[in-house]
């Protein structure tokens, strides 16, 4: 492999890249590494540059002036805005697929053509510009069923209907009143699958592919799986519900034939290939395809790397990923995200956050919507405040950590569910 690269840009501002910022640093290869825009958590670490993650002309100068040889992306919506041709274009190896791989996030309607063409399990689907058309097609079809914006709705464009007034109401919504503007200008009407759900990160360069280590989101803000969903509110590693025979059978029927089919398709697809699959008693389906790392589940994935991080962003960038082996630890990660009080409704910005002087073993701060004010103190600055991870030899350890890391962090509006990692903690 080509030597690895000194300086790394990350681009982004969450808790996932702060992961991705931290596993870097950690790289024995000791890159330069810089973000933007990031946060006040990132900036303790490497240096910030406030520009936002859609400003692509911007950042692909910031990148030249700083002599990057990689670019991390870390959000979708650079991705989908071009920024990877761009880096390209000025001879800048980028983790993170074009526009073209990047449709695959921002078009359901895309991504659901794509996997019944190669017959990868999803769930059926039917699609609708109009309103009467949809209408008659929900008069034929039983509930609970799924009504999904096409586009990029920042994780909201997605309704999970239990009754026909319901669904009927966000075909409206989106069809009518533009309540995601052009991304609900087109819908699906999908069936409703039930089971389990987990995430997988595949790094995907060409056809070949790494997975990463399994996790398990919690995408409801209340306890026990309760109330609207939001960005993720907690994960874990690994997920054991997806055994070592469901994870050779979820590569055998979905990861391999998406590879192929994404590259079959004339997409040089480098980058995370996050799928959201549905464990149903049928076998594994698919939700949703991402284009990028998953946030809250970078925070667990990374942390069990025992491989370097930069050699695998490096290898998949450069179209050099075939043979590369991936060395994870036995250790149970467990990140418990604290939000702010409200999220995903209306929150409040700057509250003051202390931190307790030393932190249990193995736990690290994340840090997601956080910002310094003027008096010089971290406050809270979005939805998602800070990501608390922990590492340890088993699940409930790792739990017990999180929690009085947690519990030790001072803020008014600070709030956060007291269930993560329940269902594996309840199965044994
Ligand atoms: P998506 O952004 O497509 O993954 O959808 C967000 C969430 O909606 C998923 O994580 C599921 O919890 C739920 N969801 C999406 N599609 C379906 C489906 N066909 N059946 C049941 N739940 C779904
Ligand atoms: N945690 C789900 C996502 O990143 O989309």
């Amino acid at each position: 492999m080509a030597k690895l690269p000194r300086s790394v840009l990350v681009v982004g501002g969450g808790g996932r890249e702060h992961t991705l910022v931290r596993a870097l640093l950690a790289s024995p290869a000791q890159p330069r590494v810089i973000c933007a825009p990031g946060n006040a958590g990132i900036a303790e670490d490497v240096p910030c540059f406030a520009i936002a993650a859609d400003q692509v002309a911007e950042l692909v100068a910031l990148a030249k002036r700083e002599q990057i040889e990689l670019v991390v992306v870390g959000p979708e919506v650079p991705l989908s805005l071009g920024l990877a041709n761009q880096l390209q274009a000025a001879g800048i190896p980028v983790y993170g697929p074009k526009a073209d791989g990047a449709r695959l996030e921002a078009s359901k309607i895309f991504t659901k053509q794509l996997l019944l063409k190669y017959r990868i399990p999803t769930a059926g689907a039917a699609f609708f510009r109009e309103v009467e058309p949809a209408l008659a097609y929900l008069n034929t079809h039983p509930v609970p069923i799924v009504v999904k914006a096409d586009g990029l709705a920042a994780g909201k464009g997605v309704i999970v209907a239990q009754s026909r007034a319901e669904a009927e109401a966000a075909v409206r919504d989106m069809l009518e009143s533009g309540r995601f503007g052009a991304s609900g200008r087109e819908i699906l009407i999908e069936d409703c699958l039930v089971g389990e759900e987990t995430s997988l990160l595949v790094v995907v360069s060409g056809r070949d592919y790494v997975i990463l280590p399994t996790s398990q989101d919690h995408k409801r803000i209340g306890d026990g799986d309760t109330g609207p969903n939001t960005g993720g509110m907690g994960t874990y590693s690994p997920a054991e519900v997806v055994t070592p025979a469901l994870l050779a059978q979820i590569e055998r029927d979905i990861v391999r034939p998406s590879v192929d089919a994404i590259a079959a398709e004339g997409i040089e697809f480098r980058g995370t290939l996050f799928i959201g699959i549905m464990l149903t008693p049928q076998g594994p389906s698919v939700l949703e395809f991402n284009t990028r790392f998953g946030d809250p589940e970078t925070q667990v994935v990374l942390p069990r790397l025992a491989s370097d991080l930069l050699e695998l962003l490096w290898a998949a960038a450069r179209g050099e990923l075939a043979g590369h082996r991936l060395a994870v630890k036995p250790e149970h990660a467990l990140c418990v995200v604290i939000a702010a009080k409200g999220y995903p409704d209306a929150f409040r910005k700057g509250d003051v956050i202390t931190f307790p002087a030393s932190l249990p073993p193995g736990v690290s701060i994340l840090h997601a919507g956080t910002a310094r004010n003027a008096d010089g103190h971290i406050v809270t600055h979005g939805g998602r405040v800070l990501g608390v991870t922990a590492l340890a030899p088993t699940l409930p350890e790792a739990a017990a950590r999180a929690y009085a890391a947690c519990d030790a962090i001072q803020c008014a509006s600070k709030y956060f569910r007291r269930d993560i990692g329940a269902r594996q903690l309840n199965r044994r």
